[in-house]
């Protein structure tokens, strides 16, 4: 498949293909800037399990605005096991498939029916850039008309910073059935489900038992979550509005900061009402057919690092710009000229990426799909048993996951925190598979 990218912006940038397996001449890194006016193709092919997908800008120091400001979109990959599934019933489809893109932004006070988008406009952006409002597809509180039925809702947190711990109104149990990198082997059954940013999950919310009339709220509920809000640290600006929430409440109870919604605090995202009967077959998979490739679980033991796993350490220190609070990997800032690690063509590797900071960081990864071998030493479950681009490491957890390196995974590629403003600030290093690349 060959995509052109016109570049009509001012300013450098790319397109880079989240969650997929492509040679990194494609994958749309900073390395391979696209400049005003210029075009570039973007040939690969797609060889990977259906999976909830997304694309975005990568350009150096810029991807957090430019994503903010509306480059992100939605690529679904569907495969003959999925329309199987739907075809037999198994998974919901057509109008009951529905993808929910949510992102929270801050809008600027009104100005002739104009509310402008505000991007980092306060010292405390720098972790993370949060918004005073909730959008899906980029609308504020829509809502959707349901059946009584089985539906099929993709959600993403493509926010620049935000997590959400997804669950309905009136607590309902839903099934989750797909992550990041496809359908789950085995459904799970839950009642929320926590995403930071850059992560997808696939759920199905059962309407089969309402009312018609009756109402649900998708809504984000309160969490305590591990709190920052340090971006002026180290700097002598005292303009910083002083209701920091303490670390060992719930941020529920916490003074709403004015200009953004902190990170735990209850929010409606959208609201589901039902308003005709459906006749609904649908009975949801149980197991995967056999041929799915999600069922290869990668083992510890076939690690081509086993013993000598690969380290990613994340800590907050004080060398970021102006003495100001930055996140690091490994100690080090983002270098676009320096090669952080180097992989084996087509192997197998372990790596092992510990949070040392007082916040959680979503880390990504690119090139491939992973697998979570486990989280402070216990063995995954449930949903992490679904293959994972993305994954959040809370402050004083390490994770542990394991990848395969195929052949079309060549070249310079990046991990990073995905939380934008992170990223841009330099908590981002390269690695090369294989022993050529772009860089030095
Ligand atoms: Cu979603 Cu390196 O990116
Ligand atoms: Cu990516
Ligand atoms: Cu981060």
């Amino acid at each position: 498949m060959t995509l052109k990218f016109n570049n009509k912006l001012m300013a450098d940038s790319t397109i880079h293909w989240h969650g997929f397996k492509i040679p990194a001449n494609m994958d749309g890194g900073p390395d391979f800037p696209v400049a005003p006016n210029t075009s570039m193709n973007y040939t690969f092919t797609m060889d990977q399990p259906a999976a909830s997908m997304w694309f975005h800008p990568h350009p150096d120091m810029q991807t957090g605005k430019q994503v903010y400001m509306g480059l992100a979109g939605v690529f679904l990959l569907n495969d003959s096991i999925t329309a199987e599934l739907e075809q037999r019933g198994k998974l919901p489809s057509g109008d009951r498939d529905i993808t929910l893109l949510v992102q929270d932004r801050r809008f600027g006070a009104n100005n002739h029916g104009i509310r402008p988008l505000q991007y980092m406009n306060m010292d405390m952006d720098m972790d993370g850039m949060l918004g005073d409002i909730v959008l899906v597809n980029g609308s504020q509180s829509p809502k959707h008309e349901v059946g009584t039925a089985k539906y099929r809702l993709r959600l993403y947190n493509v926010s620049n910073a935000k997590n959400y711990d997804f669950a309905f109104s009136d607590r309902r149990q839903f099934t989750v059935v797909g992550t990041d990198g496809g359908l789950l082997a085995k459904p799970t059954k839950v009642n929320h489900i926590f995403l930071g940013a850059a992560e997808r999950v696939e759920i199905i919310a059962d309407f089969s038992k309402d009312k018609i009339g009756s109402k649900v709220a998708l809504i984000s509920k309160a969490f305590k979550d591990d709190v920052m809000n340090m971006g002026n640290m180290g700097s002598n600006d005292n303009n910083m509005p002083n209701d920091t929430m303490n670390q060992d409440s719930t941020n529920q109870d916490a003074m709403p900061m004015q200009g953004r919604i902190a990170n735990g605090r209850e929010v409606n995202i959208m609201r589901f009402d039902v308003v005709k009967e459906i006749e609904d077959a649908t009975s949801i998979y149980t197991s995967l057919p056999q041929k799915a490739e999600i069922h290869n679980r990668l083992s510890a033991n076939n690690a081509d690092n086993l013993g000598n796993e690969r380290q990613f350490n994340m800590t907050m220190n004080m060398n970021g710009r102006g003495g100001m609070m930055t996140f690091v990997i490994n100690g080090k800032m983002f270098d676009p000229k320096r090669v952080d690690e180097y992989v084996s063509a087509n192997s197998t590797e372990i790596w092992n990426i510990t949070n040392n900071s007082p916040m959680a960081h979503p880390f990504h990864a690119h090139a491939i799909q992973w697998q979570i071998l486990s989280r402070n030493g216990v063995p995954a479950s449930g949903t992490d048993l679904g293959w994972k681009d993305t994954f959040l490491v809370r402050a004083n957890e390490s994770v542990k996951i394991i990848g395969k390196f195929e052949p079309v995974n060549t070249g310079d590629y990046m991990y990073h925190c995905h939380i934008l403003e992170h990223e841009d600030a330099g908590m981002m290093g390269y690695f090369r598979v294989g022993t050529s690349g772009n860089l030095n």
